[in-house]
Formats: C-alpha cells, structure tokens, sequence
C-alpha cells in the first residue's frame, strides 16, 4: 500500500491544534512531526488547511424501508455522499422483522451492505420484537459481532415501538455486557391519539406532523428512558434530541451521575418549526421526527452542546425525495398529500454535518474548533466503541483524514450535492469552508469534486464497549 505524507496542516484533533506532518504507512497514522523527509512517500500539501480525523456518523438510514417508501440513497451512494462531506465512518442500522432471529437482522443487513459501501462502517441494531430468543442472543451479539448498541422505539405504535417491559428486559440484558440501548424517545400512544384527532378535524397537511409531536411527550418519553436505564444501571443514549425540555431531563440525570447520553441533529440547531409555513406541499420536505421547533430551542440545543450535556451531532440521514422523478425512485414525500401521517418521515444530511457545524457552530463562535472534532468524530468513536482506532489523529490510529479549507465559500443544493435525492434542507444556504480531500485508512478517496473511492472498499467494524468512555 502507498505510503503518504501529508506536509505543513493544521492538525486539529479534540484536544490538540497544532501545525505538523502526518506520515501514513499502511493504512495507518505512522509518524507524526515537523518536517518531515520520507522520499518514497506520496506527499500532500495541507498548508492553509485543517486536517482532521474523518468525521463518524453515528445516526444514518440507508436503504431502510418505512411503510411501502425506502430510503432513497443506497449504501453505496449515500457513502460516497457521507465522504464528500468529509465523514469515513457512519453507524447505520439493522431492522429486526418481528419474529427474525437478531443475528439473521445483523447478517442480512451486512450481507446487501458489505458490497456497496465506500466507508467504514457498523450497525446498531434495532430491537422491535423482544422475545426470550432474541435476549438470549443480545450478548454474542456484543461479543463475537461487535454490536454493542441496540436501539428502540419508544414511537411509531404497531410498527417499530416497543413497550418499557422490552426497553428494560433490553437493559438488563446488555448492561453488564458492554451494551447500551439507544431509544427514539418521544410517547408514541399519546402522540397516535394527537394524530387521530387530528385527522378527524380534517386537518391532513404537513404542519400537523409538527403539531402532532409535542416537546413535551418527547421529553416525556425521555424522563422514562432514563429512569428505566438507572434502575437497569445501564448507559442510556437519547437520539436526535431537538427539545429543550427532553434536554432538561438529560442534564438532570448526568447531574446526579447517572450515565445518560445525548444527541442532536443540524436541522435542529439551524432550522425552524418556520418551515412548515412553505406553500404547495413543500412543508413535507421537512417532515423528520422529532419535527422542527421553535427558535428559541435551538439555543438551549448550543448550550448543551458547548457544556456537553448534548455529547454527539449525527445527521439521522434518512433521505425519501420530494417527487418521485426525475431520479426514477418509487414512492416519495408524495404518499402523503392527503394525510401527514403517510409523509415518509425522515431528511437528507449526510454531506452536511461538518460543513454546517463549522460554518454555524465554530465562525459563529459557539464551539471552538477542539470541540467541533469531538462532537463530529471523538466522541462518536468513544460514544460506540470504535476509539482509538477511529476518531483521533495519533499514531496507530486509521489514517481516515480530512483536509478542510476554512475561508472557501460553497452554496448547498441538490443541484451540487451527492446523495441520491432531489431536495436539499439547506438549498441556497451559503456557507463558508469546504472538504478539499479525504483520506480513508490513507487512501485518498475525496479530491475536491473528484469521486476516487469504491463501493466494496468500506470495512465493516466491530466495535467494542458503548456508552463506557466518556
Ligand atoms: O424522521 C426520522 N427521524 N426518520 C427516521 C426514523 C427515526 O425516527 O429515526
Ligand atoms: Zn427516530
Ligand atoms: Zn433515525
């Protein structure tokens, strides 16, 4: 394999900043210093850029069916979206189909993943039918296939949720495996009754799905979460956290010591419940769950991030297109025209993250640039067993670099953009910095807007203990 040198950048790692080389011997970070002289290595320029560890995205779907609809970007294109937007590692996710063995869920998902992926890559795997067999096999699970997270519904009544007898039963299982459980929190009876009645007053456009979910069963639902992982004394990770009320849970527990984690997602931190206002269906676009809020939220939403009660920012990647041509994909945001409840849920943003993190987060001044490493790659790795192989720049880690440039200007659309769907959250946004090259284990796979990696290349990942190493 080549050896690589990458000459003169800022190297930017959670805790370090600093100008230096970086010397990469089979796929891995060899050497680190000041210039250095390897003759027989390929040399890279970073001068005037930043280099950092390959972002991990920890909250992806990818080729996920919901109801008839399926996700519209494939493993293989939305890897190679997730590595233009300078992320080499995601964590995706394998459904259980009630009645399905969990390893059959893992060894299905592995098998139509494996072939197409252009990153590295692992699962969580997503409990929606607990019975005795599938908790007798949740500890090989974390052993011998290195799936240590198991999410849950807590939403979605007769397809994914589960009750708290599972989500316990869950806990208990994994907890002194190595495992902790992840929960979509948001009450999902409570939220079908709100549904209900809403349909029942005719009121079927897009705003309802916002109207529908209120932050107050969200953070119901993640008071439940928490209790039920204290008393299982088990770590406990809240996904896409968007209100501050559910925050306040968090930061109440983590208070008393309770190992209770949480993430957020850039829609919430750089969008509003305002979108729902579009005319002519548009509000679909921004049909997720939780759904936007409102703007004074995003502000506690910073907070936690800056004082790391909100530990994590993935993408919940969950892509459906707005039409369902010209892309020739079946069944879109369409299926809902009639009835908000038929909006396939979920948005695009894989290519996003670190863009809109730094562009909102870091020249805004809201986080520093250490922090920004740790919540796009550090703590992802520490969060799910996957550091110090992933998510640092030191010697003996995995040579997955991004070189950043932080003054060019770039505009967002789907017209640019490289996931396989026709809508951006963010068209016409313009921000400031750029992925200029990606390295995954020292390959170059990213070269401005040149494509160099393959589908197959991504290696699938065991990890070891989540939710320990924080
Ligand atoms: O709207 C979303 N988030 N769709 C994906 C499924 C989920 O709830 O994460
Ligand atoms: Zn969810
Ligand atoms: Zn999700």
């Amino acid at each position: 394999m080549t050896e690589i040198l990458i000459k003169g950048g800022r190297i930017v790692t959670a805790v370090d900043d600093y100008i230096g080389d970086i010397f990469v011997k089979n796929g891995k970070i060899e050497t680190i210093g000041r210039q250095l002289d390897i003759p027989d290595a390929q040399q890279y320029n970073a001068s005037g850029l930043l280099v950092f560890p390959g972002g991990i995205d920890v909250h992806t779907h990818m080729e996920a069916m919901q109801g008839i609809a399926r996700n519209s970007d494939t493993y293989a294109t939305g890897t190679i979206a997730a590595a233009f937007g300078g992320t080499t590692t995601i964590l995706d996710f394998a459904y259980q189909n009630k009645g399905e063995s969990a390893k059959k869920t893992l060894d299905d998902r592995l098998a139509l993943a494996e072939p197409q992926v252009c990153i590295d890559f692992g699962f969580h795997l997503i409990l929606t039918d607990v019975n005795k067999d599938v908790l007798t096999e949740l500890p090989s699970l974390i052993e011998a296939d290195g799936v240590s997270s198991f999410k849950m519904f807590m939403a979605y009544p007769e397809i994914l949720m589960v009750d708290d007898a599972a989500i316990f039963r869950t806990m208990r299982k994994v907890g002194d495996r190595g495992g902790m459980v992840n929960l979509h929190a948001e009450n999902g009876s409570v939220i079908q009754v709100l549904i209900e009645e809403a349909l029942e007053q005719g009121n079927t456009s897009p705003q309802y799905h916002a109207l529908t979910r209120p932050r107050l069963m969200e953070a119901e639902a993640t008071h439940r979460a928490i209790r039920l992982a204290e008393l299982a004394e088990v770590p406990v990770y809240i996904v896409h956290l968007s209100a501050p009320e559910a925050l306040e849970n968090v930061v109440e527990a983590r208070d008393r010591g309770i190992p209770a984690f949480a993430e957020t997602c850039p829609h919430y931190l750089f969008l509003d419940n305002k979108e729902y206002d579009r005319p002519d269906f548009e509000a679909a676009k921004y049909v997720m769950t939780p759904p936007l809020r409102e703007h004074h939220c995003q502000h506690h939403l910073w907070r936690g991030l800056r004082f790391d009660d909100l530990q994590i920012v993935a993408t919940d990647h969950c892509p459906f297109c707005f039409n369902e041509q010209p892309l020739g994909i079946n069944y879109s945001k369409q299926l809902g025209q009639d009835n908000f409840a038929k909006i396939p849920n979920g948005a695009p943003g894989v290519e996003l993250r670190l863009v809109l993190l730094f562009d909102g987060g870091v020249r805004t001044g809201k986080i520093n640039l250490n922090r920004f490493v740790q919540l796009v790659s550090t703590a992802p790795a520490k969060m799910f067993g996957l550091f110090p192989q992933k998510g640092t720049i030191a010697p003996g880690s995995d040579a997955d670099l991004v070189l950043f440039d932080p003054d060019k200007k770039q505009t967002i659309s789907a017209k640019t953009h490289h996931s396989r769907v026709d809508y951006s959250l963010f068209e016409g946004r313009e921000v400031t910095g750029k992925v200029e090259k990606v390295f995954l284990r020292g390959e170059l796979i990213v070269d401005g807007d040149r494509w160099l990696g393959e589908a197959g290349k991504g290696k699938y990942l065991k990890r070891s203990a989540s939710g320990r190493m924080l």
